[in-house]
Order: structure tokens, then sequence, then C-alpha cells
């Protein structure tokens, strides 16, 4: 079913282990076109291709860097995008003119069974609606894009919970361009140091690094939660705490990334609990940074980005 849709042009929002997204075949320009209309998502910002394997990959693209090819050997299937240079079977709108493509395999049963099936790369941003929080269920992408997706493919809960980790290579150094689902001390293991390259700016000639991304509707505040919840006095608050939590009155909803202090449950409850607080009527969203360090580099840039004002 999702196969053929797809080979038909069509869009399926898809399973994978960090988030959904929403594909189509990424050699049909027009089907590519499609998702960016759903989502309402800008041309300038390109979108990654996903493959069943390495040797598929390097149908699509040129692993260039011999640190890049270790990565992909190291965690393909997983939560690692590659920026490689573009062959010319990708066409244009799926890096959005950029000379280099993003490339991954994701970590999913049904998906990886589905690429091989259709035999085609898919090209899939996570399935919302643009510059909202990510879906992590399929309940999600079905509440907001139900009516624009032509199948969802049911693969349960994301079992990581946050996007991939973005990595490529300038001026011959290893770079970081987005952080995220794979920490950055285990791609150094492999691969050797990585320079940061994480454009914070909303500028279009930066992709996809907006600031006000995975931005709930509900106003968000980062700090003390203490201090927070004493500030917005008389206000519907939901609180988005980690680990042990102090007593807090006059608080709406309390929710916990994770009560154990534990980053990785924390980056897979991320998402949904920020639907959760935005969809419970509160005014305001109150939470704190967690650690940062590990995959908590990555939880707090989303909550960084959480809290920026829409514009
Ligand atoms: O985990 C993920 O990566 C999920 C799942 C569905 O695979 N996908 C995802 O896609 O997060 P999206 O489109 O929401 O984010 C892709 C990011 C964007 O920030 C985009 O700008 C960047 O990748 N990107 C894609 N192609 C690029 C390119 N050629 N050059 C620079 N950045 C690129
Ligand atoms: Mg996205």
């Amino acid at each position: 079913m999702a196969a053929k849709l797809l080979k038909n042009g069509r869009l399926v929002a898809i399973p994978t282990e960090t988030v959904y997204g929403l594909a189509a075949n990424a050699l049909d320009a027009k089907a590519v076109l499609a998702i960016y209309e759903a989502k309402q998502r800008p041309f300038f910002d390109p979108l990654i291709i996903h493959v069943a394997s390495l040797e598929k990959a390097e149908e699509y693209a040129h692993f260039h860097d011999p640190r890049l090819l270790k990565l992909a050997k190291a965690f393909w299937p997983g939560p690692l995008t590659i920026l490689l240079p573009k062959k010319d079977t990708v066409p244009d709108i799926v890096s959005s003119g950029l000379p280099q493509v993003a490339v991954r395999v994701p970590d999913h049963e049904l998906t990886l069974e589905l690429l091989q099936t259709v035999g085609l790369p898919l090209a899939a941003p996570s399935a919302n609606p643009f510059g909202y929080v990510s879906p992590t269920e399929p309940q999600h992408v079905d509440k907001q894009l139900g009516s624009k997706v032509d199948y969802i493919l049911d693969g349960g809960k994301c079992t990581v919970g946050i996007e991939s980790t973005i990595v490529g290579i300038e001026d011959d150094s290893l770079c970081l361009y987005r952080l995220g689902g794979l920490a950055i001390e285990e791609i150094e293991k492999v691969a050797g140091k990585l320079a940061m390259r994480l454009n914070q700016s909303s500028d279009p000639k930066a992709p996809g690094q907006l600031k006000n991304h995975y931005a709930p509707l509900t106003p968000l505040e980062i700090g003390d939660i203490e201090q927070l919840v004493k500030k917005y006095q008389g206000k519907r608050i939901a609180v988005i705490g980690f680990g042990q939590m102090p007593q807090l009155e006059g608080v709406q909803q309390c929710f916990n990334l994770s009560q154990t202090s534990d980053l990785k449950e924390a980056a897979l409850n991320l998402f949904s609990l920020l639907r959760e607080a935005d969809d419970c009527g509160a005014d305001v969203i109150i939470t704190q940074f967690v650690p940062n360090a590990s995959l908590g580099l990555a939880i707090n840039d989303r909550l960084k980005r959480a809290e920026a004002k829409r514009q």
C-alpha cells in the first residue's frame, strides 16, 4: 500500500527511530514539491533523503571523505545524517539547489522494509507543519497533517524521539550542523574532533537552523521552575520538569521528561510532552534546561528553539 502510493508520487508518513517523516519519492520533483506544500515549508530548506543501505546511498551521493564513510559504516542504520556532494540522480529541489545532499539510513524495521520494496530514495522532513514540534507518534501526524498525507505507516512510538545529528565536511574539517539523537562523543570516538557549525540564525541562507523551530503555540519559558511559577502566579501554568521536582502550588499540569534524570528517556519524551503541554489549555509552559552534555545538548537546543518567539 505505502510502496504503491510512493511510486505514484503520493505522500506517506513513515516511522523512523528519531521522528516521523513526511515521505515522497525523492526522484520525482513534483512529489517532492508536494511535501513542501503540505508542510508549508519554504523552498530554501532542503530535505534529507532516506535510503535502505550505504550501497544505495552511494547511488545518490559521493562519499568524498573517508571520515564520512567511516561514520556511515559505524552508525547506519541510525540517527546520523551526512551531508555529501550530490550526484545528478537527485533533483535539485531536494537539496534546495545546494551542491550537497543530506542522506541517512533510518533505523526502523518497517521503513527499511518499505525502502527495500520501493527501491527509491525517499525525501522526508519531519512530518509536522513547518516550525512546529516534530511528531514522535502516528497520532501526532494524523492530528496535524492527516488530511494532507495519503497514508500513515504506523510504526508505533519513535525510540529516539529527537531528530538525527547532522554532520559534513567544510574546509577539510568534520563539522556538526545539527545536534541530534546521536551524541557528539559517539561521533568523535569514530571520526575525530568535530567543529561546531550550529547556526542560530533565522537567515534563510542558513538552512534548517531557524531559531523558532520546534515551537509550541503556547509561550514557553526556560529557567528556574520555582521562580517562574511565582512569576506567572494567577496564570494557567504547565510545567515540564526533569528529575526530582519540588512541590509546586498553583500549577495546572505538571509533566516530567524523566523522573530518574535519564537523558535518553528525556529525549524520547521531549516532543510528546511539548505537545501535551501545548494542548492542555495553559497560558504558559515553564521548563528547565537538562544537564548540558551528551544528548542533553540536543535537548537543550530544541528547548531554546521552542522558547524563541514566533515571528
Ligand atoms: O531525524 C531526522 O533527521 C528526521 C527524520 C524524518 O529522518 N528528519 C528531519 O528532517 O528532521 P527535517 O527536514 O525536519 O530537518 C532536516 C534538516 C534541516 O535543518 C535542513 O535544513 C537540513 O537538514 N538539511 C537538509 N539538507 C541539507 C543540505 N543539503 N545542506 C544543509 N542542510 C541540509
Ligand atoms: Mg523538522
